[in-house]
């Protein structure tokens, strides 16, 4: 069955189309770039040009977009991305507030924390950790309904005194349905009517047994406004990171995905990046999603210009020629020509799919009027 165009295949790997013509010609295959071609044979030009492909669904393949595949010995360890959840009022922001401050390279630099969507924070150890500082679930699935899957842990709190409650329950969903590994963070402690017992008890009930009662799930008590257990917490964190063996090559083009984007005045198009995998440089010819841009500036969570950032780093990017969307893929590709080629298509996509989500929606409306 057919099932990629030449062109798409060519976009996914940001390599050229007329690259990839010749590589289907060396196999017998001739086809235009606007031609389909069935899975197997795009499986074997992918990895032809040595890009790693992994198929989702049967009969539909999502294939690397990012530069040279990763062998074993490039891939190093990288900080985990984690997003916090839980119920109105059980304390997200306190947490997220709490955990900045932890932060042991903050304090000499004296900088003013920047609102970017995400900050990192570095630990006593040296080990970092990545927080996205949108709270919620609305960003999550948002990114999510995007094909950006940027987070490995969902940090799940629930206030001691107030137990499970109805958005506790859709953060659960949400975790699962990601395949995100879930820590919960039993918040309030230092109230008196607190009742972690209570917790554990009524988390069984959807399914997550912590580990002290046989199952897998990792739990910490703790207090975001009395700052009691949050090194506890961290440590929690990277425990559950090393179990996931987060990995990525610094070495090598970057790429990443935008987690908030604005224009600003007298700064222009702004974007707050997570790196994903190599490594993002003041210089860099990119594409996001479908603006392209050359890196002018690189700002860290503290407002702090930097000349590079690596895998698992939040980073605002400044150089863009239009504004991108969260959960837009970013990718470094080697000169102008070949960014403004993929950012037109992927322009041209978007277009295409609003015409046809605007389609679909005349479809049902006339029905509803006959
Ligand atoms: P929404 O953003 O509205 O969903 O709330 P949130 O989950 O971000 O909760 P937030 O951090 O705003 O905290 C809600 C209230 O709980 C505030 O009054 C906090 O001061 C309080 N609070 C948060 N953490 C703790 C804690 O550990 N102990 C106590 N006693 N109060 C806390
Ligand atoms: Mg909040």
């Amino acid at each position: 069955p057919e099932f990629i165009t030449v062109q798409e295949l060519a976009n996914r790997m940001t390599e050229r189309s007329s690259d990839v013509v010749k590589a289907l010609m060396k196999l017998g295959v001739m086809a235009t770039i606007t031609q389909t071609i069935d899975a197997d044979t795009a499986e074997l030009i992918v990895t032809e040009f040595g890009h790693t492909i992994k198929r989702v669904t049967e009969g539909d393949v999502e294939i690397g977009i990012e530069g040279d595949t990763d062998t074993e010995g490039d891939l190093l360890p990288r900080p985990p991305v984690v997003t916090i959840m839980g119920h109105v009022d059980h304390g997200k922001t306190s947490l997220l507030d709490a955990l900045r401050a932890t932060d042991v390279v903050a304090g000499e630099a004296g900088g003013i924390t920047q609102h970017i969507g995400a900050y990192q924070v570095t630990m006593p150890s040296g080990h970092k950790i990545t927080f996205l500082d949108t709270p919620g679930h609305a960003a999550f699935t948002e990114m999510r309904a995007r094909g950006a899957n940027v987070t490995d842990i969902v940090v799940l709190v629930v206030a001691a005194n107030d137990s499970i409650m109805p958005q506790t329950i859709e953060a659960i969903n949400h975790a699962k349905a990601a395949g995100v590994p879930i820590i919960v963070a039993i918040n309030k402690i230092d109230l008196p009517d607190a009742n972690p017992n209570k917790v554990r008890q009524d988390l069984l009930q959807h399914e997550i047994v912590l580990e002290e009662m046989g199952g897998d799930t990792m739990a910490v008590e703790l207090s975001a406004k009395k700052k009691i257990n949050l090194d506890k917490l961290e440590e929690t964190i990277l425990l559950q990171a090393e179990m996931l063996n987060l990995r990525a090559n610094p070495n090598r083009r970057a790429n990443g995905t935008v987690v908030e984007a604005k224009l600003e005045q007298g700064r222009g198009n702004v974007a707050t990046v997570l790196v994903e995998n190599g490594t993002l440089r003041v210089g860099d010819i990119f594409v996001a999603g479908a603006e392209s841009g050359r890196v002018r500036a690189l700002l860290d969570d503290r407002g702090n210009s930097v000349k590079q950032a690596l895998p698992g780093q939040p980073v605002e990017v400044l150089g863009l020629q239009g504004a991108p969307e969260a959960g837009d893929k970013i990718n470094v590709v080697e000169d102008d020509a070949r960014a403004r080629e993929i950012a037109a298509y992927r322009a041209r996509k978007k277009r295409e799919q609003a015409a046809a989500s605007i389609a679909r929606r005349t479809n049902s409306l006339e029905q509803m009027i006959a």
